[in-house]
């Protein structure tokens, strides 16, 4: 299978907004199946379409399979299309976040401890599911990317220009061929 390239901030590819899936089609499907192996050769968590260039509504998520060191592990990967938050609550949680599109950076991000999500799973069925913990979490820090926001768009402009400072340092340097 193809994997998909990863675009890494501060790529204008990562703040443009997607588009709702307008049909479940063979396509849609094998997309979100070529996403999932990208995510997990990453070794990440959550994928997010814009992540891969493709501006569509369309996440895959798998908080038990961690990449290459597990791929022998029975993965439980989550596809949500056309995800949408219906309900949230106001009791916050924070998780020391990181990105594909961010390598190399975390950073503290508080968002709402429960969510209750509305979507379209892999058939085109539309489901409803309670996430909390570590899955509430992923699933709005991916439906973020659908709206064009990082997670550094949620610290403050101190700590996000200092992340966007390094990571456009980091890849000068890989485009100068200084890293050795
Ligand atoms: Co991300």
């Amino acid at each position: 299978m193809q994997l998909l390239k990863i675009y890494t901030a501060p790529d204008p590819i990562l703040k443009q907004v997607s588009e709702p899936v307008a049909e479940d089609t063979p396509a849609i499907q094998q997309t979100l199946k070529t996403m999932l192996e990208t995510m997990y050769h990453a070794e990440g968590i959550g994928l997010a379409a814009p992540q891969v260039g493709i501006h569509q509504r369309m996440i895959t998520i798998d908080l038990q399979r961690r990449g290459r060191g597990n791929v022998s592990a029975e993965g439980q990967p989550l596809f949500l299309i056309n995800p949408v938050v219906l309900e949230s609550t106001t009791e916050m949680s924070v998780y020391d976040e990181g990105c594909l599109s961010i390598p190399d950076h975390y950073a503290e991000v508080w968002r709402p401890a429960r969510i209750k999500l509305g979507y379209q799973d892999l058939s085109g069925a539309s489901q409803i599911l309670e996430a909390e913990g570590l899955l509430a979490t992923c699933i709005q820090h991916e439906i973020d990317h659908l709206d064009g926001v990082l997670f550094y768009d949620r610290l403050s402009a101190l700590k996000r220009n200092m992340i966007i400072r390094k990571l456009k340092k980091t890849q000068k340097q890989a485009e100068e061929g200084t890293i050795l």
